[in-house]
C-alpha cells in the first residue's frame, strides 16, 4: 500500500475575474474544496493503487468534512484530531497562476504515527510542506525512517521554492541527504534552486543525494529523470487542450508516477502515468479532476 503523510485542509479557491484592485472590490468566483498537497496525492492515487493518508485535522465540522470527502474517494484515512483544521486561500489569476495564503492549522500538529498506521505500507510519500512546523516535521522524518527500515521505498516532493527558501536551502538538502529517499520530485525552479538539475544537467548538489533518483518536472516541457549511475532521460508531456488551473498538477503527477512505479517499477512508464494523471486536473478549478463535485471531483 502507498502511504502519503502531510496536510489535509480546506482550500478556498478564488478565481479573480481580472487583476486584483487593491483597496477596493474585485469580482471573483469562490469555491470551497478539500485540499492539502499530501491529501491531493492520496486522492489522485486512489483508484490507481491502494492508498492510505496520514495526517491531522481539527476536532471541528470542517475537519469532519475533509476526512469524509477524502475517505469517499477510497483513501484509507488515518487522522489525529488536535486544534483547528487548516485553510488555504488559493488566488488564481486569469492566466491560471496561483498565489497561496496558507494557514495550515492542525496539519502542523501531527504527532508520532502509531505502528498500525505504517503497517503494510510499501512506500511513503511526503511533500516538503510536511517538514515545515512541529511536531509534524519530526513525525514525517520518523515515519520515513521507519518505512525504510521495514524495507519500503520513499519519496519527497520539493513542494515550492517559497517554502524551501523559508525552510532553508542547506537545511533541506541536509535533510534529503539524511533521509536518502528513493525519489525526489521537484519542478524546474525547485530543482535549480536546490542545485539538483540546472539547465537540463545535473547540478552541483546532485552528487550529495547519492542513490536518490531526481525527477524534475517542467510544466509542458519534458520531465527529466536522473537515476544515479545512469544517463539522464526525459519523458515528453502530451499536449493538453486547455490549461485552466495548475493547482494540484504536481501532486497528480506524483500520484500517477508512484502508482506506476509501485505497479511495475518502470520509470519511463511511471513518468508517462504521472503526465496522464496531471493532464486530468489542468482543466478544472482547484486540485480537482474534471467532472465537478467537491474535492477531487468525480474522478479520483
Ligand atoms: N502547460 C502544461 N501543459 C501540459 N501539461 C502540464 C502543463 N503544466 C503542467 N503540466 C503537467 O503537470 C506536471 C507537473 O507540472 P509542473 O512542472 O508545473 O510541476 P509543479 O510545479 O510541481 O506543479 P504544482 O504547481 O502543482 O506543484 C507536468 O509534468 C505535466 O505533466
Ligand atoms: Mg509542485
Amino acid at each position: 500500500m502507498l502511504g502519503v503523510l502531510g496536510d489535509l485542509v480546506e482550500d478556498i479557491v478564488v478565481w479573480a475575474d481580472g487583476p486584483l484592485r487593491h483597496g477596493t472590490d474585485s469580482g471573483a468566483r469562490v469555491f470551497r474544496r478539500r485540499g492539502g498537497s499530501a491529501a491531493n496525492v492520496a486522492c489522485f492515487a486512489a483508484g490507481q493503487y491502494p492508498v492510505r493518508f496520514l495526517g491531522c485535522v481539527g476536532a471541528d465540522p470542517v475537519g469532519d468534512g475533509v476526512v469524509a470527502e477524502l475517505g469517499g474517494h477510497g483513501v484509507d484515512v488515518r487522522v489525529q484530531r488536535h486544534g483547528r483544521t487548516g485553510s488555504i486561500v488559493v488566488l488564481i489569476d486569469p492566466d491560471g497562476e496561483r498565489t497561496m495564503l496558507p494557514d495550515r492549522g492542525a496539519a502542523k500538529l501531527l504527532e508520532r504515527a502509531p505502528d498500525e498506521w505504517l503497517a503494510g505500507l510499501t512506500h511513503l510519500h511526503v511533500p516538503a510542506y510536511s517538514f515545515d512546523g512541529e511536531p509534524v516535521g519530526r513525525t514525517a522524518v520518523d515515519a520515513l525512517a521507519r518505512v525504510r527500515q521495514a524495507g519500503g521505498t520513499t519519496s519527497v516532493d520539493a513542494s515550492s521554492t517559497g517554502m524551501l527558501e523559508q525552510f532553508g536551502r542547506e537545511r533541506f538538502l541536509a535533510l534529503l541527504v539524511g533521509l536518502a529517499p528513493t525519489f525526489v520530485f521537484a519542478n524546474r525552479s525547485e530543482s535549480a534552486f536546490l542545485g539538483l538539475l540546472v539547465d537540463g544537467l545535473p547540478g552541483p548538489e546532485r552528487a550529495r543525494l547519492g542513490a536518490t533518483t531526481v525527477v524534475t518536472k517542467s510544466g509542458a516541457e519534458p520531465t527529466t529523470v536522473d537515476v544515479p549511475g545512469e544517463d539522464l532521460f526525459t519523458v515528453p508531456v502530451p499536449p493538453v487542450a486547455e490549461v485552466r488551473d495548475l493547482t494540484g498538477a504536481g501532486d497528480a503527477f506524483a500520484a500517477g508516477f508512484l502508482a506506476g512505479f509501485l505497479r511495475n517499477g518502470d520509470l519511463r512508464l511511471a513518468a508517462g502515468l504521472g503526465h496522464r494523471s496531471a493532464a486530468r486536473v489542468l482543466g478544472s478549478p482547484g486540485a480537482s479532476l474534471g467532472g465537478g463535485g467537491g474535492g477531487c471531483g468525480g474522478g479520483c
